[in-house]
């Protein structure tokens, strides 16, 4: 089906489409104004195609279409942009948006403690000590004692011989897929699964199945059917999903990888600081063994108050990617006040497993309530992510700006990044959520959809 038809702000394909054209005509004759005419230029009769000037033109490319379709629908509809809103302080349970104090629940500070004293001491000492940056690969600058630290913390967290720490979250997932994985590989992943994942698989040029959400039934059953076809397999799975706050059922999925002779690797991007009782992810929750799972993956924006990504595992692997995979090699080492920031983060998490402990119950509290009041809460199981399905994308934006105006800031997820009938708005919770800003969230929640 053209992406353009699929429903977008719930528009009919016609109307996009009259969108677009108006939103090009209007670039025309923006681009004529200021004497940007195009000059075509005709290569020599029956001899080449011609290259069209819109090819070497930014504004031809087919995704630009998608984002002005959305922009000029909001600017008809009149309604405000909901993304890239202001934030002037620390975002955690609350925050100063636009000038006014919100309730907030679009920041992943779950345990509170992006902004706490001690991890913003730890940072400002590590910056006096080493400096901003690293300005190297760890091969070529060398190794600053708090990257090793950090990464032991890490591998110890989930149970692993090592870890090795990247400087973003989803270049992690890139170019550890990309670079362990290859065209006689085979990658099964959920349904659901975070891009980055997928933007590695591509990379890897690995033949890649996916499996409906947490069907582990149907994982099987493709196993079955398409094992001996490939030389290694991976099958990717997340400790929590990041749109719908559920969780696989981790045993099952460790079960059948060893069964079939596949590597199981696990993304505790939002799962980690989040599920078990210290908050050390999805293996603690269900009481299995770090080396249970081959790769365990996870971001330190989230819970860990940093920036940057890690993988957990055996030495072999940790070794492999540390002088091969190009997204260490060729890229920066993590800077040390990022290092010692996510360091200080775990170290007061496992000083304060209450912190954990409270955002499940918020988390639950948030769910119970929302539940109660009749929202439709999708598959959220109740930890850090709960969304509130509204339909469309275009109610979804509404909602979100409606719940501003009341003081209440998260943000709305519409079409492409979800189905267009299952646009939401995601709250994430954190341990400083009190019951009472809950309480007056859910309310709001429901009287402004009434509204709509
Ligand atoms: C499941 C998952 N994996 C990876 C990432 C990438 O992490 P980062 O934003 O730290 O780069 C994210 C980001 O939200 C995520 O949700």
């Amino acid at each position: 089906m053209n992406k353009l038809n699929k429903g977008l702000f719930g528009l009919s394909g016609k109307a996009k489409e009259t969108l677009i054209q108006k939103a090009l005509e209007q670039r025309s004759a923006k681009a004529a104004a200021q004497g940007d005419a195009e000059t075509v230029r005709r290569a020599p009769a029956g001899r080449r195609r011609e290259v069209s000037d819109d090819l070497c033109r930014f504004d031809k490319l087919p995704g630009y279409k998608e984002l002005l379709v959305q922009k000029l629908a909001a600017d008809e509809l009149k309604i405000d942009n909901p993304f890239f809103r202001l934030h002037e302080g620390t975002a955690s349970a609350t925050s100063v948006v636009n000038g006014v104090e919100c309730i907030n629940f679009s920041s992943y500070n779950y345990l509170d403690l992006s902004g706490h004293p001690r991890v913003s001491e730890a940072a400002k000492d590590a910056i006096d000590r080493y400096g901003t940056s690293v300005s190297a690969s760890r091969p070529v600058s060398g190794e600053r004692p708090i990257q090793r630290e950090l990464e032991q913390a890490l591998a110890s967290i989930h149970g692993a011989e090592d870890a090795v720490v990247f400087v973003s979250g989803h270049a992690t997932n890139v170019t550890s897929i990309g670079y362990l994985f290859g065209p006689r590989d085979l990658v099964l992943h959920d349904a659901l699964i975070h891009n980055s994942v997928l933007q590695g698989i591509q990379l890897s040029g690995a033949f890649r199945l996916s499996f409906p959400h947490n069907d582990w039934q149907a994982l099987e059953r493709l196993l079955e059917q398409r094992r001996h076809e490939f030389e290694r397999v991976l099958i990717v799975v997340e400790g929590i999903y990041s749109m719908d706050g559920d969780h696989p059922d981790l045993p099952r999925f460790v079960d059948i990888k060893r069964r079939h002779k596949a590597f199981l690797m696990v993304d505790e991007a939002h799962s980690i600081g989040v599920m078990g009782e210290r908050g050390y992810g999805i293996a603690e929750h269900y009481g299995i063994a770090g080396r249970d799972v081959d790769i365990w993956m996870g971001t330190l924006s989230k819970s860990m108050s940093g920036c940057g990504g890690y993988i957990a595992g055996e030495q072999a692997l940790i070794d492999h990617l540390k002088f091969s995979a190009p997204g260490f090699l060729y890229s920066v080492g993590i800077p040390a006040p990022m290092a010692a920031a996510s360091l200080e983060a775990i170290r007061v998490m496992e000083e304060e497993p209450q912190r954990v402990q409270q955002l499940c119950a918020r988390s639950r509290y948030f769910l119970e309530r929302a539940k109660e009041r009749g929202l439709d809460t999708g598959l959220s199981a109740g930890y850090s992510v709960v969304p509130v399905l509204c339909g469309s994308s275009i109610k979804a934006v509404k909602l979100s700006n409606r719940l501003l105006e009341r003081g209440i800031n998260v943000q709305p997820i519409v079409y492409p990044a979800v189905e267009e009938k299952l646009a939401r708005l995601r709250f994430f919770i954190s341990c400083a959520h009190t019951e009472a800003q809950i309480d007056t969230t859910v309310d709001a929640i429901a009287e402004a959809l009434q509204q709509l």
